[in-house]
Formats: structure tokens, C-alpha cells, sequence
């Protein structure tokens, strides 16, 4: 089997890349992940040959075999990162190494093979190059890059498969939230991960299983669900594709702790980060739905925000639940104080505006 460090990309010719003035019109005003760029890049994997055959080709669709097992057995996990334009029109990732682990982290949850980090970030770095006219500039807008891998095995026991596809495809962002502030549901109806089961990897099924609790989020006029734990119901877990932060009236911020529940976000990581650097206290802790409604209303609670890939840091203006109704945080307006040094200091340092203190930026050119 050859090494990681051994296999070359192959660029496959495009003989229908889209037209500058045609991308121009997709980019003006794109709807989270509904624009396909120009190209993909696909590493195959077999037991017994390791991974292989690398390419970076036009993007199109697979063929699979109606037996394969990510359609039956959901073998399947997913990575969420952005490429942004620079103040000096580069092109910058944001901590893909971190990317890379959490996918290596959520492949052994999955029970299937690891790929070598530097073998992925190879991948996003090849794909976002052959995109590069695809990464736009403008302050809430970015190339948003989903690396993925499935089991590709024709075969209906159910064991984990001895054939990989991993493929790397992006789109160009815009802002995911067209509102200034959140409403967010807790759901007292579903949960979203048990302990032992597989909420803090990045697989699809956690999903699948999220779109009904999403479901009945906007069913009742909200964004985003929010999860309570599996085993009391009580304490904050985080929300649908991100994370949460609570702000108090002493400066401090909370977010839930990594109990093997949660997703672990990189964003959640970067801004215990920055914030710490700032001189706050932070807390990574469990707070109940009872707390927080109690301290919205009280004013302890100062602001609420979510953070992800996809929604950067967005304030959450109001909380609704089943039997404790609609708590405004702050008058429920948009962007408190906190949240907006904090956010300004995640995105300046992702566009090349702030000092890279962390090496997190990654030049791809
Ligand atoms: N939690 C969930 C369920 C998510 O889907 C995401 C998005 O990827 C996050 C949290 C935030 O993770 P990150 O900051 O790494 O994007
Ligand atoms: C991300 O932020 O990358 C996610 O996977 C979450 C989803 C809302 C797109």
C-alpha cells in the first residue's frame, strides 16, 4: 500500500467550465449550498490497497450500485469548513487541520478507515485551486467546502464496508441567516444524541434525525431547534448545525461542555479561544432551559449566540418553548456587545484583518 504522502492528484480536463459572466450571476446572491462550482476531487479506498486513485475532476454525479451500504446502513460522515477572499485577494482556510482531525475522529466512530489529515487537507487545498474564481469576496460571503466519505461496498449484510468514496465538492455563501437576530425552539420532544451514541461525531444520520426536531422549529415560526439532553431533558446541548454561548451582566460566557454529546465545533474551540485571550471568564459547563429562561427574564442573561461554519457567530434574539412560551433575551435585537467583538475578532482574523495569533489561517494563495 502506498503512504499518503506518496499519492499524486490527477486533474482530470473540463470541457464545460461554467462561464465568467454565468458564475458572476450564480454569485450575486447565493442560497446556502444550492451552487455547484466547477470541479470535485474523489480518493477511492479498499481494504487491502489503502487509499487510491486521486482526482480532481468536473463535478457530476456518481453511480452507485443500488446495494451500497451508505444507502442502507447510513456509513457516512461529513466535514463543514470555509475559503475565504483575503483583504489582499488571497485565498485562506480556516483551520483545515482541525477539520481534518474531527474527520479522522468521526471516521473511527463510524468504523470506517482514517484519512491521513495531510492527505485531506491536500484535497480541500487542490479543489479550492481548481475553484479559485468560485470564492468570492464581500464580508459574508465565502466558499463553503464539504468534504465527505461513505461506505461504496455492494453488499446488503451489515458490517463495516470494505469500499470508501471520499470527495470533496463546495459551493459559494452568502450569510446563512437572512434575519439580524435568531428565534430558536427547544424541543421537548426530541432528542438529538445519548450518551455512548454518535452526537459528537460529524455523521449524517445525527442529521436525519434532527430534521424533525428542525422541523417543528419552524412549524412553530423559529430558525433553529435547540437540544436538551437524552437523559434528563433538562440541560442545553446545542442546536441543530451549531453551537451555543450563553453572555452574562458579570462579562463571563458559557457554552456546554464536550460531554461526548456535542458536536465539538471548531468555531465553539476558536471563540473559547479568543475569548480567553480577551481577559473573559469563560465556562464550558451545563445550563439548564430553566436557568436560561429564568435569566433572560432577571437580565443576568445578557446575550445568546450560535456558532458554526455555516453561521459564523449569529445573535439569538428570542427563545420559545412548549411550556414556558417566548423569553426575549435583551429586547431580542440583534448583535449585543459581546457578540460582535467576539465575532469581529473570528472573521477579522479569517479574512487577514486581525493578527493570526494561532496559525489558523491557512494560505492556499
Ligand atoms: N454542531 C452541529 C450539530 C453542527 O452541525 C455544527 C456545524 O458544523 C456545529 C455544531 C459547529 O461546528 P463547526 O464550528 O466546526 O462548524
Ligand atoms: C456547518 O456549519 O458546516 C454545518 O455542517 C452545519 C450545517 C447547518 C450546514
Amino acid at each position: 500500500m502506498s503512504s499518503a504522502e506518496d499519492i499524486s492528484f490527477e486533474t482530470l480536463p473540463h470541457s464545460n467550465l461554467t462561464s465568467p459572466e454565468k458564475r458572476a450571476e450564480l454569485m450575486a446572491n447565493p442560497a446556502f449550498g444550492r451552487i455547484a462550482t466547477d470541479h470535485m476531487v474523489m480518493i477511492r479506498y479498499k481494504d487491502g490497497e489503502g487509499w487510491h486513485d486521486a482526482k480532481v475532476m468536473p463535478r457530476g454525479p456518481l453511480t452507485l450500485d443500488p446495494s451500497a451500504a451508505v444507502l442502507h446502513y447510513a456509513q457516512e460522515i461529513f466535514e463543514g469548513m470555509k475559503a475565504f477572499r483575503t483583504e489582499d485577494n488571497g485565498i485562506a482556510i480556516f483551520r483545515p487541520d482541525a477539520n481534518a482531525r474531527r474527520f479522522r475522529s468521526s471516521a473511527e466512530r463510524m468504523a470506517m478507515p482514517e484519512l491521513p489529515e495531510s492527505l485531506f487537507i491536500r484535497a480541500v487545498d487542490e479543489l479550492v485551486k481548481a475553484d479559485r474564481d468560485w470564492v468570492p469576496s464581500g464580508e459574508n460571503a465565502s466558499l463553503y467546502i464539504r468534504p465527505f466519505m461513505f461506505a461504496n461496498d455492494a453488499f446488503l449484510g451489515v458490517k463495516p464496508a470494505s469500499e470508501y468514496l471520499f470527495l470533496v465538492i463546495a459551493a459559494p455563501v452568502g450569510a446563512y441567516f437572512s434575519s439580524g437576530a435568531v428565534t430558536v425552539w427547544v424541543s421537548e420532544t426530541y432528542t438529538r444524541a445519548a450518551p455512548g451514541g454518535t452526537g459528537a461525531a460529524k455523521c449524517g444520520g445525527n442529521y436525519a434525525a434532527s430534521l424533525l426536531a428542525q422541523a417543528e422549529a419552524k412549524a412553530q415560526g423559529c430558525d433553529q431547534v435547540v437540544f436538551l439532553d437524552a437523559v434528563e431533558h433538562r440541560y442545553i446541548e446545542e442546536m441543530g448545525g451549531m453551537n451555543i454561548f450563553f453572555v452574562f451582566d458579570d462579562g463571563s460566557i458559557s457554552t456546554p461542555g464536550l460531554t461526548g454529546t456535542i458536536l465539538p465545533g471548531i468555531t465553539r474551540d476558536s471563540i473559547l479561544t479568543i475569548a480567553r485571550e480577551k481577559g473573559m471568564t469563560v465556562r464550558e459547563e451545563a445550563y439548564s432551559i430553566d436557568q436560561w429562561l429564568a435569566d433572560a427574564k432577571s437580565g443576568r442573561l445578557t446575550e445568546t449566540f450560535a456558532c458554526g461554519t455555516a453561521a459564523a457567530v449569529s445573535p439569538i434574539g428570542a427563545v420559545r418553548t412548549k411550556s414556558g412560551g417566548e423569553v426575549k433575551i435583551s429586547g431580542g435585537t440583534g448583535p449585543g456587545p459581546v457578540t460582535s467583538a467576539l465575532r469581529e475578532s473570528l472573521i477579522g482574523t479569517q479574512r487577514g484583518r486581525v493578527a493570526d495569533t494561532y496559525n489558523w489561517v491557512h494560505r492556499v494563495c
